[in-house]
């Protein structure tokens, strides 16, 4: 439910021959082996050796061939190469790394025309996730200040800051979905009993995700970028 507008978009952008995809901050993988059994040969990237770990594990018991390279957004481009993907995932990552880096390395190893799909946390939303917790001193300095005020979750972002770094990272074709824009707000007991619901509200989302109307409302931003 949570990844479903993401999934669409990748998708749709992915269809056709296989690609070589770079996962930036992969984690477990729950990205990467899905984009393998697609076909796409898949590399991912994570300073964590718990995470490389467990993807590990999750591709032998999908026998799937997924690659975990332990590294970081800094050393990116000596751990994968420049130009050598057609393809990165950077999803729930910018929030803990200078996001400026990140983009530079990031279009470092896209080949030219190859594509960034990103993932990021979308202010707005967070300052109202932490008002409605009565968590109000945290949710005024949030409100204004993009550098993390939180060092579990860390920074957020609004659409227009995503698209102007992306721009000035020398990006094109920037397209910015609303992601979890009712999911968080509904009580799990009401999706998990009530049936039919899981899918009604997997509907919503996905009819608001391309609504820029609904993008300040959304807790995340998926963003479809293309190397220029
Ligand atoms: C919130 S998780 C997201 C995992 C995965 N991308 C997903 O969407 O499910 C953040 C990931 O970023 C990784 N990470 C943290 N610091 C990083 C850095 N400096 N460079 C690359 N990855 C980093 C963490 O180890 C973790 O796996």
């Amino acid at each position: 439910m949570r990844t479903a507008v993401v999934w669409d978009a990748l998708e749709a952008a992915l269809s056709g021959a296989p690609r070589e995809v770079v996962d930036l901050g992969g984690g477990t993988g729950g990205f990467a082996v899905r984009l393998a059994e697609s076909g796409h040969r898949v590399r991912v990237v994570d300073p964590s050796p718990d995470a490389l770990a467990s993807l590990a594990r999750r591709a032998r018991e999908a026998d799937l061939d997924v690659s975990g390279l332990q590294g970081d957004v800094a050393d990116l481009v000596d751990v994968v190469g420049a130009g050598s993907a057609d393809v990165v995932l950077c999803h729930g990552v910018l929030e803990v790394v200078d996001p400026t880096l990140a983009l530079d390395r990031i279009s470092q190893v896209l080949r030219p025309g190859g594509l960034l799909s990103l993932v990021v946390g979308q202010r707005h939303a967070s300052v109202i996730t932490r008002a409605m917790a009565g968590h109000f001193q945290l949710a005024r300095t949030l409100l204004d200040d993009p550098a993390p005020v939180d060092a579990r979750t860390g920074r957020r972002f609004t659409a227009p800051e995503v698209t102007d770094l992306l721009a000035a990272a020398g990006f094109t074709d920037v397209a910015v979905h609303a992601v979890r824009v009712f999911a968080d707000l509904v009580p799990a007991a009401l999706v998990d009993h009530e049936p039919g619901a899981a899918a009604a509200l997997v509907d919503l989302e996905r009819a608001v995700a391309q609504r820029p109307e609904y993008l300040p409302l959304a807790t995340q931003l998926h963003v479809l970028a293309t190397r220029g």
